[in-house]
């Protein structure tokens, strides 16, 4: 029996982990859940965004799944989002956007882009100079850009993917992303050789760009943190919005599992939010639990709810509710593990 850590957070972040756990439960998996609450509700009971005893509790676990969280009007707040990446080295964000219906998608997309998730200027070091001027500290290592790099291009080859470009701002930031566009060239000859698998590189500016307007010259994206936050949105719109993002973020030892939107304040408590990437996060997880017959049986019954317009969700024009779209997911991976 493994154990999951789960970590539902506020907002819609409950109400989609509500429905993932309803799903993961018709899938009778040798898996045991526990719950820990951290963010504000964590605050006001504890004193503590992030306790100690649930981040140990997320340590001890084989995996985290969790859901989303408000940031607070808190000038101390250090999101235990970003505590748990850092004390767990939770370095590789991977986020695939795969367009699952091309009727409610603006691109037939299937991308995955791995996000350096540890450093970039997420560290929370800002400081005010004497004048009111605000300096942000952004850190960018050697040894991170080539775990990233190594990581995606390995990716790339267990995941039979065609193509890794390296997304960065060279042309200004010399030293730091100028780095990164040359250990990915560094790496990529050597997995281009051995494995056939092509790269290339692009501005994150140009890139924003293509991915609206040919977003298929894209296969595999590697990047780092701040513009992999940026673009992952980016691809989600394109598939039918941050409802349908699932991620995963890896380290050597740990594994966490989360949608890649926020607490959606705006649709929360509403029996709207569409709980699709967080579904989608849970068969990642299976995926890096060696559960891939289990995972696929989620993705394949996913992508068979969205055939129907009738099952559709209503961020793409649907009528279903998170309550309602889970009871025909459920009843769709029923009658798929009946047939398998
Ligand atoms: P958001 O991702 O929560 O929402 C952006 C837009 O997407 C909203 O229009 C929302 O209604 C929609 N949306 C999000 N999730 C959806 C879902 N499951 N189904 C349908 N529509 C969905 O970003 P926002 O509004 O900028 O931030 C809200 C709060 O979440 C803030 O406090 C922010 O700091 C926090 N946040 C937390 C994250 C996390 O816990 N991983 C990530 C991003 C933001
Ligand atoms: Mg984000």
């Amino acid at each position: 029996m493994q154990k999951i850590c789960v970590v539902p957070g506020d907002g819609v972040g409950s109400e989609v982990i509500d429905s993932t756990l309803n799903i993961l439960e018709c899938l009778d998996l040798p898996l045991s859940f526990e719950r820990t609450v951290v963010g504000i509700e964590s605050f006001e009971k504890n004193g503590a965004y992030l306790t100690d005893d649930a981040l140990s509790l997320a340590s001890d676990c084989d995996a985290i799944l969790f859901g989303a969280l408000t940031t607070p009007n808190d000038r101390n707040y250090v999101s235990p989002l970003l505590l748990l990446r850092w004390n767990l080295e939770l370095f590789a964000n991977v986020r695939p956007a795969k367009c699952l219906n091309p009727e409610f998608c603006l691109s037939p997309l299937d991308l995955v882009i791995i996000r350096e998730n540890s450093e970039g200027i997420y560290g929370g070091m800002e400081r005010e100079l004497d004048d009111g001027k605000i300096v942000t500290e952004r850190i960018v290592s050697e040894a991170g850009c080539q775990r990233i790099i190594d990581f995606a291009f390995k990716y790339a080859i267990s995941n039979s993917r065609k193509k890794v470009s390296c997304v960065h701002k060279a042309n200004v930031l010399r030293a730091s992303d100028g780095m990164f566009k040359k250990l990915f060239y560094g790496s990529a000859v050597n997995y281009a050789f051995y494995n056939k698998i092509k790269s290339d590189d692009c501005l994150v500016d140009a890139a924003a760009m293509y991915l609206c307007k040919e977003p298929d010259i894209f296969d595999m994206i590697v990047t780092l943190n701040l513009y992999g936050d940026i673009l992952s949105d980016e691809a989600a719109g394109l598939i039918g919005g941050l409802g349908f993002a699932p991620s995963a973020n890896i380290g050597e030892e740990h594994a966490l599992f989360e949608p890649i939107h926020g607490s959606a304040p705006d649709i929360a408590n509403k029996d709207v939010a569409n709980p699709t990437g967080s579904i989608l996060s849970a068969a990642m997880m299976l995926e890096y639990l060696d559960m891939t017959n289990k995972a696929a049986v989620i993705w394949d019954s996913v992508k068979a709810v969205y055939s129907d317009k009738n099952k559709w969700t209503k961020d793409i024009g649907g009528n279903c509710g998170t309550e309602e779209f889970t009871w025909h997911l459920r009843n769709e991976i029923n009658q798929q593990a009946a047939n398998r």
